[in-house]
């Protein structure tokens, strides 16, 4: 269908906007929630030392400009048709504004890990277990207070300068609108937030030295809390007073997008990274806080995540390190080097006759938050070729999902059914190990536009065209494919154990490990 095919000059439209890590998307659905289009334009992200990672807040704004005038360039959308705006983003990023509303320094992202002692110093000043009370999760490097108290430390002049902090869709909200808001989903990401009560936590507040009044006032998720400004509307193209929804962090929105709005619902995410996400009608806090407890931007709703760092990682550092023969097949024959690996791959015996990937290629986060993780091949023998090797990488990436799985199955989520999204599943033969070695049947939706989707529906909630965001995802999502259980779920039930083993085992020579390299000069 062409674009006009997909316009009906008298009706409302939606826009959903990603303020993602790489670039900013806008994505333009119809009140049934069908896609009409969406733009991207991207930002660079700076590392200005190894581990630290930054953005330039006014880099999202002139990106996310752009997207918008270029969807409603591309279609003829009058301004007057957008009915909603909903914002989703990169989660835990810091920005610092003044008192006058400017940007104090650059954001620190979510990936940037230069805060390990200010975390271990909140950690021992409110004490383990009181943290995970007030905020559900362990304080860790990504998360938003920590940054706070590096900025503190090693940049005061900054710090003293300092009246509000915002998330990074929570600064593009206060340029859209004027308005200093964000939302339960995002803010659980912050360690300043009491995630089963949904509103902030004094006492963390206190313990880490932050006023209140530095902080945005949180809504719900669907709720309109902002308009777009006079000012802004002349910048981006749309009407003033066009109402803005809270949104939500990438994760729970995207969740939205797929349909992940019940108890029972779970999905995989197989991008660069695993990610394993479960919404809950109880707010549930793992014992150890190995998943991330989070608000979903479902009111009254939770949600438990777990996150693997290498997941299509994995296989993307394998086909760039082992697959230069099938590169260059594919690149005579117009093929995918992905799909002959996988092709291979496929006439192996499940469980590759005992051959075990580990797959913490960049250390791990969940199940084990261990930095010094490694990947690992075991078990090899001279029966075990390249197909052998392949397969592995795709089982070893599985099993590292399913320990996600098995610590939500130990919070008492019983999981009917896991749907599946990201490039890593586009094949067959993955989704497949995946319900084998899950022992659930593995769905895929129609739409597969991410984050900015789940936003766009939380627009259409907020702007009175759906009850609940439940009943947005009824009408607009589609499932698309369904892949059950076979017989080699009985093989991988026997080698998952095995698999389990190995980290533990291995975890002192990780460890051992590091102190060498680190020691090399
Ligand atoms: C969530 C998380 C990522 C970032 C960037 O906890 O760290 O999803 O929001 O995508």
């Amino acid at each position: 269908m062409t674009i006009s095919e997909r316009l009906r000059p008298d009706a409302s439209y939606l826009l959903g906007i990603d303020v993602g890590t790489t670039g900013a998307k806008a994505l333009l659905i119809d009140r049934a929630g069908q896609v009409v289009t969406s733009a991207t334009a991207e930002y660079p992200m700076f590392t200005p030392r190894p581990l630290w990672t930054e953005q330039h807040p006014a880099d999202w704004w002139v990106a996310m400009a752009r997207s918008i005038r270029q969807v409603l360039a591309e279609t003829g959308i009058e301004p007057a048709q957008v009915a909603g705006i909903g914002l989703t983003g990169q989660m835990h990023g810091l920005v610092l504004l003044d008192v006058h509303g400017e940007v104090l320094r650059p954001c620190i992202m979510w990936n940037d890990q230069r805060t390990t002692a200010q975390c271990a110093a909140i950690t021992r000043e409110v004490g383990a277990g009181n943290v995970l009370r007030l905020t559900g999760n362990p304080v860790l490097p990504g998360f938003t207070a920590p940054k706070l108290v590096w900025v503190r430390e090693h940049e005061p002049e900054v710090y003293d300068q300092a009246a509000k902090v915002l998330l990074p869709k929570d600064y593009v909200r206060y340029r859209l609108t004027g308005g200093y808001f964000s939302e339960v989903s995002d803010a659980s990401g912050t360690s300043l937030f009491d995630v089963g009560q949904r509103r902030w936590s004094d006492e963390m507040l206190k313990a880490v030295g932050v006023p209140r009044s530095w902080l945005p006032e949180v809504t719900e998720s669907p709720v309109v809390s902002a308009r777009v400004s006079r000012l802004a509307a002349g910048e981006i193209g749309l009407l003033a007073g066009t109402p803005v929804v809270g949104g939500g962090g990438d994760q729970a929105a995207q969740a939205v997008g797929t349909g992940i709005v019940a108890e029972g619902a779970v999905s995989v995410t197989i991008g660069t990274s695993g990610v394993v996400f479960a919404a809950s009608e109880a707010y549930r806090v793992e014992s150890q806080g190995r998943l991330h407890a989070f608000c979903h931007v479902v009111p009254g709703m939770w949600h438990l995540m777990g996150v693997m760092l290498s997941a299509g990682g994995s296989f993307r550092w394998y086909r760039d390190a082992l697959g230069d023969l099938e590169r260059l097949q594919a690149r005579d024959e117009g093929l995918d080097p992905y799909d002959l690996l996988v092709e291979a791959a496929a006439q192996v015996a499940p469980g590759c006759e005992g051959l075990l990937f580990l797959p913490y290629l960049t250390g791990e986060r969940t199940p084990y938050p261990d930095p010094s993780a490694r990947g690992v091949f075991f078990g090899l023998t001279l029966r075990h070729g390249k197909a052998h090797l392949t397969r592995a990488v795709l089982e070893g990436v599985s099993y590292g999902l399913r320990d996600s799985l098995e610590l939500m199955r130990g919070l008492g989520l019983s999981i009917e059914q896991v749907r599946a999204s990201g490039g890593g599943v586009r094949s067959p033969l993955w989704r497949q190990i995946l319900a084998d070695v899950f022992e659930v049947e593995i769905t895929t939706v129609a739409v597969t536009e991410g984050a900015a989707y789940g936003a766009a529906l939380l627009a259409a909630v907020g702007a009175g065209l759906y009850g609940s965001v439940p009943e947005a995802c009824q009408a607009a999502i589609q499932v698309s494919g369904s892949t059950q259980p076979g017989p080699a779920a009985t093989v991988y039930a026997d080698y998952y154990p095995r698999y389990r083993a190995l980290y533990p085992a291995l975890a002192p020579q990780f460890e051992a490990l590091e102190q060498v390299v680190s020691s090399q000069p």
